[in-house]
């Protein structure tokens, strides 16, 4: 709800309320952010009270009072007295950066921005999260208030004009009660007769009373992606950034700002995060009067931007959250919002397939049969779609070739691509194909014939990355081929599935499209694509659309506008993906986030770890297999198949489930556990990991969060195999036949027995799992060995089933 009383604005959240003023001068003093606090007539113990000035400050205006230095701002301007880090750098007409923006009026309504569409970028929708009744109530309440809207989605507008100029500010808030979020974004328009430069233009500023915070930021590279770090801010500026034309692995626009006493589960955070996919830029100052500023937009990196008369410029739209219920509470702002607000089309709030990934098995080396024997070997094992990744197309038999050749590479599939469809189809399989559509490699034809379709800065030779070059896409010609192209290859075959992979980071930034106004490439590359995005997946609604940057390094809200899913890593180990995904779910929900059961050794990292270890950290996630699963044994043919009958019984859960880490393996790096609970707090499943083995490091407690208190439940170990050799020349000790320790006996054992893991069961009610929790069977220790015994190991893990009796 958001209500304007005299001169003050108040959105309100289900549990958050937002607050900012007019001052006398114009400009806009936000009063506070965070918890909800009621509406009311009297806003004045919020204002900030300056009764001398400051030394050494500049006075804003006719009250020397009043030093914009010192006070918390919904928007700087430039030149007048701020001198904290500023939201926007423009060159005015008369060549000065100075600007002076003060409050025109402002509009109200329901729903979402009314421009939306025009910005050309990915936003997010209304959705049909209506809370009405809960907002009349409130209305009731406030009935007083001079203006207010009903409506669970609402936009309030801002206009601000600069002094001197008629240079039009509007700040645009959206807020979406249900999820405890509010959307923020800018859009700038010139009415004046001369032309204004735009160097820099953040989506939203938020200026914060009070210091201390540690900021969280999600950092990595290539098969290392967002890595959890926490730094504590000091005075200074603090920079989280993106350069490489994506959001990039290396630093996501996701960030935490977790108050001095915060923790996983209490305490004051704010989050935020931006709706876009390229270079993106987030600051953190804090200032010498103890003041927090933080802003995130496009990054400022190579960024320039003309705005003639009568232009207008639209920042991506930016996202806000606050939560007293610790890190957790703003994940679970973050993932309700991606559900309800971010993830549309045929498969938002679906159940995602459980797929097979040739990549793994294969790599460029398949032909027909050896596809079709995968897929009927998937089949029996009850997996639901194959996926047919690079390789298929051009002459590419390495990474070397092809790209932007997106004709079917008959020989190899041993005929048409329909042909392959149809017979994965057959064997009771949908088909997915595999895709990496913004790139050309320079053995192509597509090179041949245009090689101006490729970015380079003239004269210059352009720099390769994985052996291929990038494509154009400010240019409409090089988007309309590749429209053309995609689209032809996918109205030629029953496919339901596509991965739209990006495997490198742009270089030799230019398009001789832009001639002088070289610094909007990066910004037009990016809606460039996103209009491809928006063609294909209008015009193929009923496919599933899994964005792949190797892996993660463009995992954002900009594509998950278009693609419901995202390939997590290319680092499939189990043990690095618990860093991964749990870093991953701070800002976004398991439904977005796909993980496979690989090989073992991994092939990223050569580490061995056991196929249930490798499917139960995948079930936290939309599970995925990628390894040749012909050459299964039988005994892994019998897991595997349990396990996919498990996912599927619980698959709901683990996708659309309310996640929370319980403890974070960043905590002890060595121990995380985590749980899925659906919305009725009917079931839940805790999952716990443990990275390496120590014995009596003291008991394990499992804690269940969320459930009704007084609801009796009933919880068990999922039962899981244990391989024999995990015993080594112990094994005699712990199976009743006597078998030659580490001999060929043991592994061709191994290939059709397993152990049984120990069984465990409790009744109990609601709060004591919360807390205490259950104090867990004890963990092998090297003493001895019964059917009471947790056979841990390194790099193992349980999964925990809890049910409602
Ligand atoms: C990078 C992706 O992340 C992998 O999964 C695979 O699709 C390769 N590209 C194929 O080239």
């Amino acid at each position: 709800m958001i209500t304007v009383t005299d001169k003050v604005f108040h959105i309100q959240t289900k549990a958050t309320s937002y607050i900012f003023r007019i001052l006398e001068e114009g400009y806009l003093e936000n009063l506070h952010y965070g918890n909800k606090i009621r509406v009311t007539d009297d806003y004045s113990p919020l204002y900030e009270k300056h009764s001398t000035g400051y030394g050494m400050e500049v006075s804003y205006g006719q009250d020397k009072t009043l030093t914009l230095d010192n006070i918390c701002l919904e928007y700087s301007s430039s030149g007048v007295g701020d001198y904290r880090h500023e939201p926007m750098e423009l060159k005015m007409p008369e060549g000065s950066y100075s600007n002076d923006f003060i409050y025109k009026g402002y509009e109200l309504y329901e729903g979402i921005y009314k421009e939306s569409e025009k910005t050309h970028m990915p936003y997010a929708m209304e959705g049909e999260d209506q809370v009405k009744g809960e907002i009349k109530e409130e209305k009731e309440k406030h009935k007083r208030n001079k203006e207010y809207i009903d409506a669970s989605v609402e936009t309030l507008e801002i206009t601000l004009v600069d002094s001197l100029y008629h240079i039009e500010l509007v700040l645009i808030y959206t807020c979406f009660y249900s999820s405890n979020i509010i959307t923020r974004r800018v859009k700038l328009s010139n009415n004046t007769k001369e032309s204004i430069v735009i160097n820099k233009i953040m989506s939203m500023q938020l200026d914060l009373p009070d210091s201390n915070y540690t900021v969280n930021t999600f950092d990595g590279l290539w098969a290392r992606e967002r890595h959890r770090n926490e730094t504590k801010l000091h005075s200074g500026i603090y920079v989280n950034d993106s350069t490489t034309g994506a959001s990039s692995n290396r630093h996501n626009p996701l960030i935490i700002l977790a108050g001095e006493d915060a923790t996983e589960h209490t305490g004051s955070c704010y989050g935020m995060n931006l709706i876009y996919s390229g270079n993106h830029y987030e600051a953190i100052e804090v200032s010498g009067y103890h003041k927090t500023r933080l802003m995130t937009g496009i990054s400022p990196y190579h960024f320039q931007w003309e705005l003639k008369e009568g232009d207008r410029f639209y920042s991506p739209e930016a996202v806000l959250t606050y939560s007293f219920k610790g890190k957790n509470g703003v994940s679970h702002n973050f993932h309700h919002f991606i559900q309800e607000h971010i993830v549309r089309g045929e498969w938002a709030k679906k159940e995602r397939p459980i797929l097979i990934n040739n990549w793994e098995a294969t790599y460029f080396k398949f032909n027909e049969s050896k596809l079709l024997k995968i897929a009927k070997s998937a089949k029996e094992l009850g997996i639901e779609l194959f996926v047919l990744d690079d390789g298929w197309f051009g002459q590419r038999e390495d990474d070397t070739t092809s790209l932007g050749d997106w004709v079917v590479n008959e020989k190899k599939l041993g005929g048409s691509l329909n042909n392959l469809v149809n017979k994965i189809n057959k064997i009771g399989l949908s088909f997915g194909l595999w895709f990496e559509p913004e790139m050309i490699s320079e053995m192509s034809d597509l090179y041949k014939i245009h090689p101006e379709y490729a970015i380079k800065v003239p004269n210059r030779t352009p720099r390769l990355g994985r052996n291929q070059l990038v494509l154009d896409f400010t240019k409409k010609e090089v988007r309309d081929y590749v429209i053309d192209a995609i689209s032809s290859v996918l109205s030629s075959a029953n496919i339901e599935y596509v991965k739209w992979d990006m495997n490198r980071h742009i270089s030799d930034g230019y398009s001789g499209e832009l001639k002088e106004r070289q610094g909007e490439f990066y910004h037009r590359y990016i809606l460039g694509l996103y209009e491809v995005l928006e063609v294909i997946t209008k015009r193929f609604p009923h496919i599933l659309f899994e964005s792949c940057s190797s892996g993660g390094n463009r995992f954002d809200l900009g594509m998950l506008v278009y693609m419901p899913q995202v390939w997590t890593s290319d680092n499939t180990d189990a043990n690095e993906r618990v860093t991964i995904q749990e870093g991953t779910t701070y800002g976004y929900p398991l439904s977005t986030m796909t993980a496979h059961v690989s090989a073992s050794p991994n092939h990223q990292t050569l580490r061995s770890t056991s196929l249930e270890t490798r499917f139960q950290v995948a079930c936290f996630g939309v599970l995925g297999y990628e390894l040749d699963v012909t050459k299964l044994s039988m005994a892994e043919k019998k897991i595997v198949k349990e396990q996919i009958e498990f996912y599927k019984k619980h698959r709901k859960l683990f996708q659309y489930g309310q996640f929370d880490r319980v403890k974070e393996i960043r905590k002890d790096r060595n121990t995380a556990i985590y749980q899925v609970v659906d919305e009725e707090k009917s079931e839940a499943i805790s999952l716990l990991y443990k990275r390496l083995a120590t014995p009596n490091s003291g008991i394990d407690r499992l804690r269940v969060l969320h459930l009704t208190t007084d609801q009796q439940y009933e919880i068990s170990v999922r039962k899981q195999k244990i391989s024999i050799k995990q015993f080594g020349s112990l094994v005699n000790q712990v199976t009743p036949i006597k078998i030659k320790e580490e001999g060929i006996l043991q592994a061709t054992i191994d290939q059709i027995y397993n152990l049984e893991s120990e069984d465990e069961r409790y009744q109990l009610f609601g709060d004591m799992l919360a807390e205490p929790g259950i104090k867990i069977k004890q963990e092998f220790t090297g003493v001895g060995y019964n059917e009471d015994t947790r056979v841990m190991g390194d790099f193992s893990s349980r999964l925990y089933i809890v049910k409602k009796r």
